[in-house]
């Protein structure tokens, strides 16, 4: 196999994230997030978009001056002041970029913008050329990319390369694609943009129905080296690709995708248990990689396989990606074998007859609670020996 493909991984917990409802964080705990993505490996943390409030321009200038190690990025419409806040909210950054975005598609220019083609045309590489005058890392998006028409969209970009943009990134704003129309427009677009090979392409997925990070795949099976993504997949509406995931997914298939991230995927766990304490908004319990059951085994025949071996029913290791130990949950649904090795992690060996009256106990408890707990365990062996 060849060496892998490395891909960037471009977090907008801070930005995207954070303006969807119930996410609105302070600036010391902006701060405190941005450490902790530097930590876990992000190649890009976008700190916030500094024209829309004050709030936003102090985080942004803490996070440019403290954290270190991952390039800073901030958002900015393509007009000169939300161009050059950017610029004076990253000042002290050692690696800032700024982020242009406007709209291309028909809806958006007639509705949104009240624009033609030309005036999208003109504004994307005034936009371009104003934050180039500050920075030499500047990424250009066009909003509702998805919607667009694939000519269009590839003449914006050929000239947002052509005005210094060293980062295209082409978002599915309204989560409408699918797995094979995205990698065929990134396919396209790679073939029809000019000096295509000067700038990296970036994938930039919403979740509406559900698609965010099978979309963002595809998008690099077609091409896309940065994938923008958040943890948890807070973002707008039902939010933005999930990086752990993401991450997940390229790692377990790495057969198959041959593409490398620089995240340390056991910090993914602690990461979104921060993230989480901090908005107050908690993780479904059956989320992938990061919720309560993703590595929780309940029915007797899983479990049962489990302890014979864990490949039967789990596709990565729980300590791969910040868990201690994969959960044996004791319910109304487990047998006498994963019974019988929880005694004995209790430190219980039971003899057959034991291990009958006790298992006999446990069925009749499990059909009264949710879960069997160690306490309940210890109950019901210490009574079933005092009954014998
Ligand atoms: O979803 C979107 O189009 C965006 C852009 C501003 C990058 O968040
Ligand atoms: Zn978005």
């Amino acid at each position: 196999m060849n060496e892998p493909t490395p891909i960037r991984i471009f977090d907008t917990s801070l930005r995207d994230g954070e303006q969807s409802p119930g996410c609105s964080m302070t600036a010391a705990q902006k701060l405190r997030f941005a450490l902790a993505l530097a930590e876990l490996g992000v190649d890009v943390i976008e700190a916030g978009f500094p024209a829309s409030s004050e709030a936003d321009r102090n985080a942004v200038r803490s996070i440019a001056r403290e954290v270190r190690g991952s390039t800073i990025a901030t958002l900015a419409r393509c007009h000169e002041g939300d161009i050059d806040a950017c610029a004076s909210a990253l000042e002290g950054a050692a690696a800032p970029r700024i982020h242009v975005f406007i709209s291309t598609s028909p809806l958006h220019r007639e509705h949104k913008l009240g624009l033609s083609r030309e005036q999208v045309l003109e504004r994307a590489v005034m936009g371009v050329e104003r934050a180039r005058r500050h920075v030499d890392d500047v990424e250009f998006s066009a909003e509702d990319a998805l919607r667009t028409e694939p000519d269009f969209l590839a003449e914006v970009c050929s000239a947002a390369v052509a005005a210094g943009a060293t980062t295209l990134n082409i978002p599915d704003t309204v989560g409408y694609t699918t797995p094979s129309e995205i990698r065929a427009l990134f396919e396209y677009l790679r073939a029809n943009v000019h000096d295509a090979e000067k700038a990296i392409f970036s994938t930039h997925c919403h979740n509406d129905l559900g698609l965010a990070v099978a979309n963002s795949l595809a998008a690099i099976e077609g091409g896309a080296r940065q994938v923008e993504c958040t943890i948890n997949g807070i973002g707008e509406r039902a939010g933005n690709c999930a990086m752990e995931e993401l991450v997940m997914a390229l790692r377990v298939r790495a057969h198959y995708y041959n593409a490398s991230t620089r995240i340390d995927s056991r910090r993914l766990v602690p990461t979104s248990r921060l993230l989480s304490r901090i908005t107050g908004m908690a993780v479904q319990r059956n989320k992938a990689v990061v919720g309560q059951n993703a590595f929780a085994h309940e029915s007797g025949i899983h479990q049962h396989g489990m302890l014979k071996h864990r490949g039967t029913y789990e596709i990565m290791r729980p300590e791969d990606v910040g868990w201690s130990q994969s959960q044996m949950v004791m319910g109304r649904h487990s047998g006498r074998a994963a019974l019988a090795d929880r005694l004995q992690a209790l430190g219980f060996n039971l003899e057959e007859a034991a291990l009958n009256r006790v298992f006999a106990g446990f069925k009749a408890l499990a059909e009264k609670k949710r879960e069997v707990f160690d306490g309940d365990l210890e109950a019901l062996v210490l009574g079933a020996d005092s009954a014998a």
